[in-house]
């Protein structure tokens, strides 16, 4: 088959899901530009990677900065000559209930999730389209976009959705240039961002933190929370060759939760 890649770009892959997803695609073959804004937690994803594996470089960036967007380009493109898949996981949510949110809530998870998804994608389609040989573009929504009852807050769920949206628009235009862009929707994954989550909620109910995360998989079918594997396994799919005709679509990520 045709449409095959090897240099990726992860943002977020300090930590959590995105973590996984840098191994997963370095452990296949990628060569991978592990992103993130801490430090620290970069070296500990890359000390994780087999050093026989393909390379691997570490980029200190904030997603919500657009010339931060563009060194990581520029940087990946000088150490694997391309960039052909660009993961946009970064995101960031707490446990708020809706009267508690205000305008620096706003303007954080929107700065991060929602402004930071856009221009990755649009500077790594830019990148792409200069190459000529296609690419793949893969967004982190989640279940909170599809109306998931015990979603972190309102907002970070418009943020969610608005992943859902850009997915959309700019698989329709950049299919011409042989650009796929979709998005997984995870349900929760036990990472920083959900056990800090489960920790505020148990608090504030009086009730055990396994007592919280039962209740989350009172609706799951297959009842269990994902491990970030289960998402890394969806992106090396949609990097590979046999997802090349699917474009412009979500994945539920999700045990079975959203029937959609
Ligand atoms: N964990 C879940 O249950 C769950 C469910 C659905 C969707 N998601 C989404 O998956 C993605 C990863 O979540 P996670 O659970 O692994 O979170 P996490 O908090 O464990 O890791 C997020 C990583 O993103 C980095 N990051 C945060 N802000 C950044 C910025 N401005 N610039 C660069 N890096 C930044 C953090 O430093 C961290 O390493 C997020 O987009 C999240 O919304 C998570």
């Amino acid at each position: 088959m045709e449409d095959t890649y090897s240099n990726v770009c992860v943002t977020g892959s300090g930590n959590g899901i995105g973590r996984s997803i840098a191994i997963a695609l370095n452990n296949e073959g990628y060569n991978v530009a592990c992103a993130d804004k801490d430090s620290k937690s970069l070296d500990e994803t890359l000390d994780l990677m087999p050093k026989e594996k393909p390379k691997k470089i570490k980029i200190k960036m904030d997603v919500s900065q657009v010339k931060d967007i563009d060194k990581m380009i520029e940087k990946t493109v000088k150490h694997f000559g391309t960039l052909d898949i660009m993961v946009n996981n970064a995101g960031v949510t707490k446990s708020l209930g809706l009267f508690e949110l205000d305008e620096t809530h706003w303007k954080w998870m929107n700065d991060v999730n929602a402004k930071g998804t856009f221009f990755c994608l649009q500077k790594a389609a830019k990148q792409m389209i200069a190459q000529g040989n296609g690419g793949r573009i893969i967004n982190m929504s989640s279940v909170g976009a599809k109306g998931f009852v015990d979603v972190s807050n309102t907002i970070y769920a418009a943020t969610k959705g608005s992943i859902l949206s850009m997915t959309k628009t700019a698989s329709q235009e950049l299919g011409k240039y042989n650009i796929n862009v979709n998005s997984i929707c995870p349900s929760p994954t036990y990472t920083d961002i959900v056990k800090k989550l489960v920790a505020k909620r148990a608090k504030e109910q009086n009730k055990t933190e396994k007592e919280i995360m039962d209740y989350y998989m009172r609706d799951v079918p297959l009842g269990r929370f994902n491990d970030p594997d289960d998402i890394a396994s969806m992106v090396i799919f949609l990097s590979s060759s046999g997802a090349r005709n699917i474009t412009g679509q979500s994945f539920n990520v999700d045990g079975g939760l959203i029937p959609s």
